[in-house]
């Protein structure tokens, strides 16, 4: 059987180069050699403050940025979490076998409950064994996903070695799977990842050509290449171009800041270009999906269901092993 892969981003508006690059791009990849899913996932992304009229607008423009990017709903399943009603039920099975302790010391929990004005619930912690629920759930062996959620990942095989061994062998250990671009920096801190919550770190996949080119100008840099190391917002530049530039721009530009006679106006010329051109086809491919919404729509409803139909046979696996034999209407 061929081995099976699962992933998931949130719908939280601003999806950025970080997400393209760390998830999405190496989905259009891994679609072609494994049996993939490919999740919004809209229950994660209430954990934090959000705006509910919002909502189902985001999910439907992630979608089409997803599709517009490269998967392809023929080749891989792609679907909305909150239509496959199981990953909750199993969240619930998971939550009973997983210590506080273990998602207190979460990192993104730390720093997301420090910027909840209104109170921390108790979904933010919770949050990591919906995502175990998520891989679990469809017995996912390979887990593409950026740096940041290797700590979860980590905790979903942790969960996954306790439910088999206190239970039965149902799930395989998933194992994560990281591009060379797994850690996108902040264009304005680039000791920091790029993140949807810093205003400033970002390049949006929405960004128009101006604003791209306009916010790689800004991208903080250092006073000039002096040999040696690279300082890390160029060295993130150079990411980025290796991601979505040419290999012959990346060996003439690296070989300049070797002899250090790179102009980083130079640089950042070169890369911003690079970026316009890989995004604004994606861009208007979304707005074509997008004025199709019925379209749309169907293909994520046609998605949901066939998740669902390995979500339920796997639920009915976990249910039987933790003891409830009651019969499923
Ligand atoms: P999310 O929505 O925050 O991010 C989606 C993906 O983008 C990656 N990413 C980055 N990669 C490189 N550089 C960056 N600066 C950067 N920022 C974000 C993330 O690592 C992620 O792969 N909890 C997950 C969503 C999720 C999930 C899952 C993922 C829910 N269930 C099951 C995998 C499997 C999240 O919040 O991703």
């Amino acid at each position: 059987m061929a081995q099976r892969v699962f992933s998931g981003i949130q719908p939280t508006g601003n999806i950025h180069i970080g997400n393209y690059l760390g998830a999405i791009k190496n989905w259009v990849e891994l679609q072609h050699k494994y049996d993939s899913l490919f999740c919004v996932v809209d229950y994660h992304a209430i954990t934090v403050e959000y705006e509910s009229d919002l909502m189902h607008k985001r999910v439907l423009e992630l979608a089409a940025t997803i599709m517009a990017a490269g998967v392809d709903p023929n080749k891989a399943i792609l679907f909305v979490q909150s239509s496959v009603p199981e990953h909750t039920e199993l969240t619930w099975l998971l939550t009973c076998i997983t210590s506080i302790g273990s998602l207190e010391r979460m990192t993104q929990f730390k720093e997301k409950s420090k910027r909840q004005k209104g109170g921390v619930f108790a979904g933010l912690m919770n949050y990591p064994v919906l995502m175990a629920a998520d891989i679990l759930i469809y017995k996912a062996d390979l887990v593409p996903v950026g740096d940041d959620q290797i700590q979860h990942l980590e905790l979903t095989r942790e969960i996954c070695r306790r439910f088999n061994s206190m239970f039965k062998e149902v799930f395989p250990e998933p194992q994560p799977i990281l591009t060379k671009a797994a850690r996108i920096m902040a264009l304005n801190d680039p000791t920091s990842k790029m993140s949807k919550s810093i205003e400033g770190s970002y390049i949006s996949m929405d960004d128009d050509d101006q604003t791209i080119r306009q916010k790689i100008r800004r991208a903080v840099t250092d006073p000039g290449p002096q040999g040696g190391e690279m300082g890390p917002g160029v060295k993130n530049l150079f990411t980025l171009l290796e991601a979505f530039g040419d290999a012959a721009d990346v060996k003439q530009l690296a070989e300049d800041y070797k002899k250090q006679s790179l102009r980083y106006s130079d640089l950042k010329a070169t890369v911003g270009e690079a970026i316009v051109e890989k995004l604004a086809p994606i861009r208007h491919r979304q707005a074509e999906i997008l004025a199709k919404p019925d379209t749309l729509t169907d293909i994520l409803v046609e998605g949901g269901k066939k998740a669902q139909k390995i979500a339920s046979e796997t639920l009915a696996e976990v249910r039987d092993a933790m003891g409830f034999k009651m019969p499923q209407k």
